[in-house]
Formats: C-alpha cells, structure tokens, sequence
C-alpha cells in the first residue's frame, strides 16, 4: 500500500489522504499508518496537516432523512375533515412536529367545535427538511446554506464533526519504492565504508523497552513504599531503624516493661548469645528508670520489685521498633526545649513465634508517633482515622487493650469489605508518663503510638492466604516480577 501510494504521488500533483482512503478503499486510519512508515523511511513525501470540518447527520436526523420531518408526518395524519388535537398527540415527535407544522402556517386549530379540531391550512407541502437532510447524508452539505445548517444544528438533526488529515506532495528524497532501512551498524559497515550511504532507521523513544530480567521489588517493599508516602504526606519524619539487634533496656525497660513480664522470656524473644551484653547507657536515665520500676514516682506506685541492670543489659533481636520509639523520645526529652514531632518507622522485627500460616519470627512493623502538648484519645483516633483513610480504610473501631507502656490502649479493627468481616489491623495508645517523664519530657506533653504490621495489609492486597508464600525460602522469585505496584487506596 505505501507503495501504490507513492506511485499515486508520482503521478499527482498532490493528494488528500481521506481521497487515498476512498480511492484505495481503505480505513483512513491505516492511510495514516501506511503514512507513517513512508515518513520512517526519509524524506519521500511532505505531509501537511489539514482538518476540515465535516457534517453528519445526527440518529435523529437520520430517521428524517429516511422518513420525513416531524411537522410533514404530522400534516400528512391530518385528514380533511379534521383530528382532535388529544389524538394527534399520541403519535411519535408529534409535540414537536405540530409545533413546527403550526409555524410553517401547514395546520389550523378549529376552536369553534368542541372539543377543538386540527385542520389543514394548505392543500399540501414540501418536506424540505427531508430533502436537506437527505443532502447531507449523500455528502452535499454545501448545498444547504448557513442559516438551514444553523437551523438543524439547534434542532439536533445534524452534527459537526471535525476531521484530521493530511495533504501529501513530493519531499525532497521522492522515491517509488521504500528502502529497508538499516536498523544497526555493524563492524562490516564500518569496514567497507557503507555507513556513509546506508540509511538508517530513526531511534524510537516511545517503544516500550525490554522489561529487565531481575531487580524487581518485592510485595513487602512495594507496600512500604505506599505506607512511607502517606507519612510523608502528613508531615512525619522517618527514624533511624537501622539497628536489628537492642538491648533489653531500650527494647523493655525504658518503655516501662517490668523485667518479669513474660515477654522477656526466652520463649517470646530471641536474645544474644554474643555479645551478650549491653554496657554503654545514659547514666542518670538509668537511675531514673530503676527507681520508677522499683520505687515509683511521677505519681505512679511503680511495680515494687528489685530493678536488675543486669536484665536490662541483655542484647536480643528487636520485638518492636517502639525500641527505636524509645531511643528517639529520650533524645527528644534532653534537648533544651520541647518542640513537638511527628515520626514514623517502617522495619523488621524478631520474636520467638511458632510458626503458622499467619506468623512468622520475623516481620515488618509500621509504626506512628506523636508528641505534643495535650494530645488526647481524639487526637490519637483522629490522626490515624486519617492515616487509614489513605489506605482506603474507612470503617474502624476499637477495642480497649494492655500494653506495659500504654494507658490508654486500644486495638484497632478495620471492616475487611473483601473477607467481609472486622480484622485487627494494629495497635495504639498513649505513653505512660512513668515511661516519658525519666526520659525528661515536660509534664503536659502527651505521646500517641500506633503501630501495626506491614505484612498483614501486604498479603490482603496480594491475596496470600500464607504467610510462608510472601516470604522465606519457599517464594516463588516469578511472584515478585508478576506482582504489581502497590496503591493501597484502590
Ligand atoms: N509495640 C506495639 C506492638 O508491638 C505497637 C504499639 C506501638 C502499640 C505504639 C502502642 C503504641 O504491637
């Protein structure tokens, strides 16, 4: 075809390419494309962009076109002897159609018989209506004047249409046939010189590349992905998580946990055989929670028994990252000043689970904090109302919970409109002030937490049933290239 088009030009001033498309019997879009792989090939043809407008008829005024306008049906139902008004309504387009045939003074409305008939006015008419409409179907819209066209552009019978096409001559490099152009240089081009002839193919920048073979995020990552944007957005700061392995002070004592809690049993968290030990904390910090476990103070009675560093030296793997929670308030409670902060943490953590389909002993967790002045319950339900609002989670509800460092604390259930039914999602609740005032924040500032797991959102996204397909040994490496990005919100 692009051939036959060139060989048209040849003999042709220039053409049309809608007239190529009717000439070549050919949809003008694939014209077009024949176009564009003539233009690939160099300079052969001048393409110019024309549009043009074009007029159509509309479904209606095709069905005038077939069968008459309105007002001419309307007057040829009106017999001689007259039609009451109420039964020439019930016919098809009859309000319209008797509207017009009153106006082109075709038909009468004797009032003077009751009830009132309508007659004819004029022996017959001519249905020029029809007649135009049938010249714009056959193409011939030029033959109607301006103020017609207006007049059935209003009545919706026709419509414009703009069409886009191009106006081809001979360039500069005109040829009756295409070369195939070359699409590589090869050492052999370079050798016997043929490079300096040889036309080669233009470099397409919008062709989809090859999709690399490796270097594909995981579901997991792609999901923090998602969840790192939504704290951004709310002007949270990322804390430093890069540590896996804490010491049981940071991870335990410094967030109020007595040292007996069952939590800090080998059965629950894993600890570190070497090193072992923790040495270097802040000195005066550590009296300080020593005498709030042991003693009490801030208000609060403690818990009455014999605060061992010893205990609170011992390393283990991370059970939380409210350990780097702690690490980050006790920072913020030595500065000269309070200033309120928002801060986030998205990363693995360890505990000594037994395994299942829905547990493993390690995985991610998405923690928020906030520190402020008088921060209250309803500041904690609205900020994270918000931050699930982002997730497209809407409906929540709470359900009052205990954790050592919390007072009050909540646990958090979304309505799962896939599994249809409430599932826990997270964690939350407001520090303990035997937990922030050691660590030196002033009196009326209050900490909200909240905290949940990243892998639980990731395998309702994906649609894991099991833990153990989304991570460790047994992933499929062909489930993380298939797997799309994440946007949690639909
Ligand atoms: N650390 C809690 C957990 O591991 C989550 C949490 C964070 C709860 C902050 C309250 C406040 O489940």
């Amino acid at each position: 075809m692009a051939e036959k088009i060139l060989k048209y030009l040849s003999e042709n001033e220039e053409v049309n390419t809608l007239k190529l498309a009717e000439k070549f019997q050919e949809d003008h879009q694939k014209i077009i494309g024949f176009l564009k792989s003539i233009q690939a090939n160099g300079d052969l043809v001048i393409a110019e962009p024309v549009s043009q407008k074009n007029i159509e008829l509309t479904e209606e005024g095709k069905l005038v076109a077939n069968q008459g306008s309105h007002e001419a049906n309307i007057f040829n139902v009106v017999p001689k002897e007259g039609i009451s008004q109420a039964d020439l309504m019930k016919l098809p387009n009859a309000k319209v159609g008797f509207s017009k045939a009153m106006s082109n003074g075709w038909v009468l409305v004797d009032k003077i018989v009751n009830p009132p008939l309508v007659k004819r006015k004029v022996p017959e008419i001519k249905d020029s209506v029809q007649e135009h409409l049938k010249l714009v179907d056959a193409g011939k819209s030029s033959e109607l004047t301006e103020k017609d066209k207006a007049e059935y552009k209003k009545r919706k019978l026709i419509q414009e249409s703009l069409i886009k096409s191009f106006v081809l001559k001979k360039g500069p490099d005109f040829s009756l046939t295409l070369n195939k152009l070359e699409t590589d240089l090869t050492s052999e081009m370079l050798a016997n010189g043929t490079w300096k002839t040889s036309k080669f193919k233009e470099y397409n920048f919008d062709a989809l590349g090859v999709p690399p073979s490796s270097g594909f995020l995981h579901p997991l990552l792609k999901v923090r992905a998602e969840f790192r944007q939504i704290f951004l957005e709310m002007g949270f700061s990322e804390m430093p998580t890069n540590n896996y392995i804490e010491s049981s002070f940071w991870n335990f004592d410094a967030l109020f946990q007595p040292q007996q809690h069952p939590a800090r049993d080998a059965h629950d968290t894993f600890f570190i055989s070497d090193p072992q030990f923790s040495y270097k904390f802040p000195e005066s910090y550590v009296e300080k929670v020593k005498t709030v476990h042991s003693k009490g103070g801030y208000g609060s009675q403690g818990y009455g028994y014999d605060w061992k560093l010893e205990e609170a030296q011992k390393n283990l793997l991370r059970t939380h990252t409210t350990a780097v929670s702690s690490r980050m308030l006790y920072q913020l409670g030595q500065q000269k000043e309070f200033k309120p902060i928002k801060l986030f943490s998205i990363d693995r953590v360890f505990r000594n689970e037994t395994l299942d389909a829905t547990h493993l002993a390690e995985f991610h967790q998405v923690e928020g904090v906030i520190a402020d002045y008088h921060l209250s319950l309803g500041d904690l339900i609205g900020v994270f109302s918000e931050f699930f609002k982002k997730l497209g989670i809407t409906e929540l509800e709470f359900k009052p919970a205990y954790n050592p460092y919390t007072e009050p604390s909540m646990e958090i259930f979304c309505f799962h409109p896939g599994l249809k039914k409430w599932i826990e999602i997270g964690n939350s609740g407001i520090f303990r002030p035997e937990m922030l005032s050691p660590m030196g924040l002033p009196k009326d500032v209050t900490v909200i937490a909240w905290g949940l797991s990243l892998e639980r959102p990731t395998m309702i996204k994906y649609g894991f049933n099991n833990i153990r397909d989304l991570v460790g040994p047994k992933v499929d490496l062909e489930m993380v290239q298939r797997s799309p990005i994440c946007r949690l919100t639909k």
